[in-house]
């Protein structure tokens, strides 16, 4: 079924009204530009970004104002603030000090544990499909990766991870909750196998996306890792505090194992990215206000499945993913032309898009957008 939706016109961008693309509805090309606070027209040049879990807010003006005077020491060297932002993260979290390193984003501790697994010259099991930088590490350094398929239902299968552990297994990567997929692993059972597999391996738990998480069956696992040298949790600000180009991230793990991943850590956080952060991190209204807006455009997401009648997994992110009853790639370019950036394709599940969470305002143009052409 086709939409018809042009009555008042909806001018998106340069290219598209050079190629005569007009949608009827919410708002003109300057309103729309105004709400991405980028101040050119949307286009195929200038998308709404729904492709890699950015936080389409932004940095909070609050943080920016700090951030932007701390460029005032720019060119000081730094070395207390990150205690700083450790002892905030301390109290938060409610785990000692001494098992939080900060980094230059999540990344590197990806990276890092994944050197640490090749060096070791063993295999690193992860989810199939599941978040990349660690296996790439790992495999950049000699491991063998192998991966584990996600179970019928699309989440992470601990039974089946559990069978591919063998005594070369040095790490177990668990992306909770996971990505492309937005699902979750169940707590008990995710603890359960926490406590069990690492006197095998070391256990990775990435929860990049744990502030969006609010299904009751999720649980971080930060908990764990003071008396437990082998269970490494990950964290960002790339994703609520929109920090995904300022880089700071986090290694939750006991001291000595630490002391391992930071002798690959680059060094390379920034005085305004720490002073950031620590404001960030206190601000939990602005993390309030992310989180409802970003469950506001899943729901006017999940009605378009609806009434579509596609399938989708429940997020507990910042998220969805959907089956597109066709190629990923083709939708994705599809949507370009109208000013709309999605997910790459991921393997296997080659005709499922993955929508990142855009303002419910830009969310109600994709569903015009998506409605008109794949409806
Ligand atoms: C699961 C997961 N982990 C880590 C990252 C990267 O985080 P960072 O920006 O902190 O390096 C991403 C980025 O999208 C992600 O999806």
């Amino acid at each position: 079924m086709k939409n018809n939706i042009t009555r008042r016109e909806w001018l998106v961008g340069s290219s598209a009204i050079a190629g005569g693309l007009m949608l009827g509805g919410a708002a003109t090309a300057q309103e729309m530009a105004q709400m991405m606070n980028m101040g050119a027209p949307i286009s195929k040049d200038n998308p709404i970004r729904m492709t890699n879990n950015e936080n389409p807010y932004g940095i909070s003006p609050k943080v920016m104002k700090v951030i932007i005077d701390a460029y005032k020491l720019a060119h000081t060297y730094n070395f207390t603030t990150g205690r700083k932002l450790i002892k905030v993260i301390a109290d938060i979290e409610n785990i000692p000090e001494n098992t939080i390193a900060v980094g230059a984003g999540s990344t590197e501790y990806l990276t890092a544990a994944g050197a640490l697994c090749g060096i070791a010259g063993g295999d690193l099991i992860a989810a199939y499909p599941t978040y990349a930088s660690i296996t790439r590490s790992a495999q950049n350094f000699g491991a063998k990766l192998i991966s584990v398929p996600v179970g019928g239902d699309m989440s992470i299968d601990l039974d089946a991870m559990r069978k591919a552990v063998t005594n070369n297994t040095k790490c177990i990567y668990l992306c909770n909750p996971n990505n492309p997929i937005p699902s979750i692993i169940e707590k008990n059972a995710l603890e359960q196998f926490c406590l069990e597999m690492s006197k095998k391996a070391m256990i990775v738990i990435d929860e990049a996306y744990y502030e969006y998480a609010r299904d009751p069956n999720y649980s971080t696992m930060a908990h764990l890792v003071k008396d437990n040298p082998n269970i490494v949790v990950l964290r960002t600000a790339s994703k609520i505090h929109a920090f995904a180009n300022v880089r700071i991230g986090f290694a939750f793990a006991h001291p000595d194992t630490l002391k391992e991943l930071l002798k690959f850590r680059s060094n390379t956080t920034s005085y305004p990215a720490l002073m950031g952060a620590i404001t960030s991190y206190q601000d939990k209204e602005h993390q309030e206000f992310i989180i409802d807006k970003n469950y506001e455009s899943m729901d006017i997401l999940y009605k378009m499945f609806d009434d579509l009648g596609m399938r989708y997994i429940k997020s507990n992110t910042n998220f969805v993913y959907a089956d597109a009853g066709q190629d990923a790639q083709i939708v994705h370019d599809k949507l370009l032309e109208s000013g709309i950036l999605i997910g790459r394709k991921f393997e296997p599940f080659t005709n499922w898009i993955r929508i990142s969470t855009a303002k419910p305002e830009e969310t109600e143009y994709f569903v015009k957008v998506y409605k008109r052409d794949f409806g």
